[in-house]
């Protein structure tokens, strides 16, 4: 049933969801705030949305944090966000293991800060077992860099040029062993990809709205999750007939 609250009422929860969190700088300008503020009330953000993925269902859940081309910013906003990154590792990691969450990283870890890069490795491998939530942080993470990465692999590895399948690709991206996400949710009501799963995405259902990241509660999500339980996925084919 439409507009209605409980979980069961959802017909199709999606596997995975992806999420472009955009929309923190706008969230902080309209308070009168630095942009820092914004990125730290988006953070405070994802326990919320995360314990609504746990109420939903959602097995998956992929977070763009920082894309290739965030490191064009401005020095201070990019130092704020390495700086979050590593909080969020301190103050959380303890908590996310303790609650059944498996990190997941994607992207290059090399252009971080050593010690920065030290804790990421060390969250994925302290949480590489549970399974109650798969949760990807996309950090300096690009589509393009990530094509580019795994072809240099295919071709480092000898792979024949035949055995090169929508497969074996999927196999050398970041995202090796995710299932593609099924929804994907840009908020902030910016209408673009910005490099974020373009291989992945090829067939994700897409949801945009204008609420700015900080914004994007539980209500929010479950809004996203009924519209996407009301499409109707065809890959191509022809419609399913209706009764
Ligand atoms: C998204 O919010 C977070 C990152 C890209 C790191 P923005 O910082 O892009 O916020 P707007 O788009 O400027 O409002
Ligand atoms: C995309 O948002 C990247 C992240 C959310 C991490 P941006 O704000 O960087 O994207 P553009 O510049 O609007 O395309
Ligand atoms: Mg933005």
């Amino acid at each position: 049933m439409e507009g209605t609250t409980n979980n069961h009422e959802i017909e199709r929860v999606p596997n995975h969801v992806a999420i472009i969190m955009d929309g923190n700088g706008r969230w902080a300008l309209s308070r009168g705030l630095p942009r820092i503020a914004g990125h730290r009330a988006g953070t405070d953000n994802l326990r919320r949305v995360m314990e609504g993925c746990g109420e939903l269902g959602i097995k998956y859940l992929t977070l763009y944090a920082f894309s290739t081309e965030n490191w064009g910013r401005p020095e201070e906003e990019v130092r704020g966000l390495m700086g979050i990154l590593e909080d969020v590792i301190d103050s959380e990691l303890a908590e996310l293991n303790r609650e059944g969450v498996q990190l997941r990283h994607i992207g290059i870890l090399e252009r971080l800060d050593p010690i920065l890069r030290e804790k990421v490795i060390h969250a994925v491998e302290l949480t590489k077992n549970n399974n109650k939530l798969i949760l990807n942080i996309a950090f300096n993470y690009g589509g393009r860099d990530e094509i580019v990465h795994a072809i240099r692999n295919i071709i480092e590895d000898q792979i024949a040029p035949n055995d090169v399948t929508d497969e074996l690709v999927s196999r050398y991206l970041f995202t090796s062993g995710v299932p593609d996400p099924d929804l994907v949710i840009r908020t902030s009501g910016e209408l673009r990809i910005s490099n974020f799963l373009i291989w992945q995405a090829a067939y994700a259902e897409w949801y945009f709205t204008p609420v700015y990241w900080p914004d994007f509660d539980k209500t929010e999500l479950r809004k996203a999750v009924e519209e996407y339980s009301r499409r109707e996925r065809r890959y191509g084919l022809v419609m399913t007939p209706h009764a």
